[in-house]
């Protein structure tokens, strides 16, 4: 992040705080349309991050929405709402009657179990509308629906009048690391298609796949992203299935946008080792596959003193010499600790750092999905931080910081 920038957020803004950079996320959309074969369209689960969805609306083709508040975050966003897929393993049915009967462009409804499709085909026929939708096949877990009962469904499409059966979704889990198992995966659905088209004669229009590409958080891990999307897309291109595929991506679009920035507030030694306390802490952080706060995510330090902003993450050449330098600097290794009272609330363990002192600010990348919202936010009652956009080099905030507390105690006026 450019120095100016850290500067102005900090001028700003209180710590902790997260940013989302809106014109590096719709770089990302356009690099993954780049590198993936046009066949394929975009759908962003915007559970990954809601702040953000209103930005990209024209960026990607769809949304995929799994709850009431999603659904409302969508509506006051004005998303499009032909977008719009309506997701999700428990469908309020009070929400769904609410969604067909106040807004009939909504895209389309998948369905999880024969107690959604019902539910879909009752409103629809009680409410005179056509809904689109797309049965989602299990891949052996609580979600979806088994092969069989798939194939049973669409045995009997035609009783299901004003339900329009587009197709199928797909979605077996996050950080697929290698094209095998994505291969198989398409292997799989290319073969499942296949045997609807020849058993039922039911040509599946699209298909919504929900990848779970990777993000590589850490340090030192390589990844040839361009080639893993080309052996991906080679994969897609080579199907028998030739109707539309749409990929359904969280992680893969929205990590890489996200700063969080939390300062140091303590420091100590205890014991022999030295632990910097940050006003920040794991329950605004989340790093998939991160064990034992061993792992270095990437990140920046700002050293407010002398206005040095240490970029500590870039190739390994790199980082080598400013290990040196740093070495050279006295540096000590550091716990990275946040400011929950439970020992668990390790960000990092052993960092190096030269200098460290109160103040100074950590930047931790690649902060962009699921940190705000998947952390144990609620714990200790501390606040809920800022967010900002920046956008064009400006900021704008578009949450401030929220007090938990009020949700914390027990309140007497009911
Ligand atoms: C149905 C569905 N699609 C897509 C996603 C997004 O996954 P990812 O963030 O790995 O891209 C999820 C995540 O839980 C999901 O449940």
């Amino acid at each position: 992040m450019k120095q100016e920038i850290i500067e102005k957020i900090l001028k700003k803004y209180e710590t902790p705080i997260y940013v989302f950079d809106i014109d590096k996320l719709k770089q990302r959309i356009r690099f993954l349309r780049e590198n993936l074969t046009n066949r394929l369209e975009l759908c962003y689960a915007i559970k990954a991050n809601t702040f953000i969805v209103k930005e990209i609306n024209d960026d990607v083709d769809r949304f995929e929405v799994c709850s009431p508040g999603e659904y409302s975050i969508c509506e006051e966003s004005s998303i499009t709402p032909e977008k719009i897929v309506i997701s999700g393993v428990y469908k309020t049915p009070s929400v769904i009657e609410y969604m067909i009967t106040s807004n009939k462009k909504i895209g389309r409804y998948t369905v999880e179990s024969q107690e959604q499709l019902k539910l879909l085909d009752e409103l629809s026929k009680k409410h005179n509308v056509k809904l689109n939708v797309l049965l989602r096949l299990t891949s052996g877990n609580q979600f979806g629906i088994n092969e069989e009962d798939i194939e049973e469904i669409i045995s009997k499409k035609d009783s299901y009048t004003n339900l329009n059966f587009e197709g199928i979704q797909y979605f077996s889990g996050t950080q697929k690391r290698t094209n095998k198992r994505l291969q198989k995966e398409i292997d799989y659905l290319d073969e499942f298609l296949a045997r609807l088209e020849e058993k039922y004669n039911y040509i599946v229009e699209e298909l919504e796949f929900g990848t779970g590409f990777p993000v590589h958080y850490f340090q030192g891990e390589e990844f040839d992203e361009v080639e893993f999307l080309k052996e991906f897309s080679n994969g897609i291109d080579n199907m028998k299935y030739k109707g539309k595929i749409v990929i359904e991506l969280g992680r893969s679009i929205a990590a890489s946008c996200g700063y969080y920035l939390t300062k140091v507030v303590d420091k100590k030694t205890n014991k022999c080792q030295n632990y910097a306390i940050l006003d920040g802490g794991i329950h605004h952080l989340v790093y998939y596959g991160q064990t034992m706060a061993m792992k270095f995510p990437h990140l920046e330090i700002y050293q407010l003193r002398d206005n040095t902003n240490i970029e500590q993450d870039d190739n390994k050449e790199e980082r080598e010499n400013k290990k040196t330098e740093q070495d050279n600097n006295n540096t000590e290794a550091w716990n990275l600790m946040g400011s929950l009272c439970t020992i668990n609330d390790i960000i990092i363990k052993q960092y190096p750092v030269s200098n460290l002192q109160v103040g100074d600010v950590f930047i931790f990348k690649n902060t962009g999905a699921y940190c705000m919202t998947e952390g144990i936010s609620l714990f200790l009652s501390r606040e809920l931080p800022e967010v900002a956009l920046l956008k064009g080099g400006k900021l704008k905030l578009v949450r401030e910081a929220f007090e938990t507390y009020t949700l914390n105690k027990a309140s007497y006026y009911f």
